[in-house]
């Protein structure tokens, strides 16, 4: 099977899906705007060739540069994790006549209005919503949705001008940042817990998922700099919320046409007991939440992606053992990190679930907490017993702390 990824070295854990690709008997080529030197070494690896182009957004130039490049390559399958990227894919599909997602597909996967439209339609739970392109139309949304409520870009990600909205003040307070968002969403606001739903599927079936939760939520988590966000995958998924949500998503996945690769879904649990949707995306979650999946379960989600791609099937045993948190820490103060607090006691008192350390180390610049989350570096450690892993996170949440100037 010939696989063209596009954009094979980025993010984080897509060279892993490369080399899986390819350690199990694909031929993988890759597409990109990262010059090949760029490339991190497992993608690398796991690359047949790379066609390396100077603009991948340009239809014009990429598609005869794809035509005349390898002119006898019959490609298969097109890949991509990258979420940016997911409308480029689906063109390239049509251009090559390759199966999967198609645009039509993708645009229930990039629009949230779109989306929440076609899962309406499925009987899923979605909040109330309305999309707007003008203030007029987003006070008409108001009306139906109510307070609180949310208001995001039709096609955001990474909760990027997300606001949440208590009042009238609020909407007024938000109006200049709202101006240069072309068209957004209203929506419910949702209160409960926020979990995700992962999964890897093969013609229509469920083969993998794993459920992460957040704490806390999200758009929290993205907007309040003093917190130390985390991400739990959890091991026991035997609850009905559970079930619920394995059943909604399903729903979900074959109302919007994936019937096949990963996909990274978000939902909440209400205090009342309801499974609300959140959103989705037809890639795999990030903020390495791979080797989160990987800790949980002792296994490989890399190889057990690509065997589901290549031969239709997981073949590992999948046992859920471990809780598995993973800790962001964003430092105190501006500039370059000049101390970090609090590890030692942490690492003899837990050190045996510790499972990684890597914090930015001193003399480091300090990352943009708000474009990334993983901030200034991370602690991911597991634990069998929830309550124990949730009471290392929160000591690690507390009691750790980087110092910058
Ligand atoms: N209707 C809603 N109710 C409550 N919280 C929401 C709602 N929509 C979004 N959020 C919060 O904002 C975050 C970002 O919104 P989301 O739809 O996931 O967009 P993105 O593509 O930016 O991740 C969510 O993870 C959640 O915490
Ligand atoms: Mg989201």
């Amino acid at each position: 099977m010939n696989i063209l990824v596009i954009q094979p070295g980025f993010p984080n854990e897509v060279p892993y899906f490369v080399r899986g690709l390819a350690r199990q008997g694909a031929a993988v080529f890759g597409i990109g705007d990262q010059p090949p030197q760029a490339i991190p070494e497992p993608a690398r690896a796991g690359l047949r060739d790379y066609l390396y182009v100077k603009n991948l957004w340009q239809r014009e130039a990429v598609i005869p540069a794809l035509r005349q490049w390898r002119p006898d390559l019959k490609i298969h399958r097109i890949d991509c994790f990258w979420e940016a990227a997911m409308e480029l894919a689906a063109d390239l599909r049509v251009a090559f006549n390759i199966p999967g997602l198609t645009p039509e597909k993708t645009r229930g996967f990039r629009d949230k209005h779109i989306m929440r439209q076609v899962l309406n339609q499925a009987g899923v739970r979605n909040p109330r919503q309305a999309k707007a392109e003008s203030f007029a139309q987003i006070e008409a949304a108001l009306e139906f949705t109510g307070y609180p409520a949310i208001v995001k870009p039709v096609a955001g990600a990474g909760s990027a001008d997300t606001y949440r909205l208590n009042s009238r003040q609020d909407f007024e307070r938000v109006k200049p940042a709202l101006k240069k968002i072309a068209a957004v969403v209203v929506e419910e606001f949702i209160t409960g817990t926020e979990y995700t739903f992962d999964t890897i599927s093969v013609n229509g079936h469920i083969l993998f998922a794993n459920v992460e939760r957040y704490e806390p939520n999200m758009l929290i988590a993205r907007s309040q700099e003093h917190l130390s966000p985390m991400t739990i995958s959890l091991r026991d998924l035997s609850a009905p919320h559970f079930q619920e949500a394995r059943a909604m998503c399903t729903t979900a996945l074959n109302a919007l046409g994936l019937d096949r690769g990963f996909a990274h879904m978000e939902w909440f649990h209400t205090e009342k007991g309801e499974v609300v949707f959140g959103e989705i995306a037809a890639r795999p979650p990030g903020g390495d939440a791979g080797m989160l999946m990987n800790y949980t379960s002792d296994f490989d989600v890399y190889n057990a992606y690509a065997e589901a791609m290549v031969h239709g099937r997981i073949s590992q045993a999948i046992e859920r053992k471990y809780n598995v948190a993973i800790i962001f820490k964003r430092a105190k103060g501006n500039g370059r990190i000049h101390a970090i607090e609090g590890m030692q006691p942490l690492r003899k008192k837990w050190g045996a679930h510790i499972l990684k350390e890597d914090l930015l180390p001193i003399g480091a610049k300090r990352r943009d907490w708000r474009q990334t989350l993983i901030s200034d570096g991370y602690i991911m450690l597991r634990h069998p017993n929830l309550d124990t892993t949730l009471q290392i996170a929160d000591d690690i949440a507390q009691n750790v702390t980087l110092w910058a100037r």
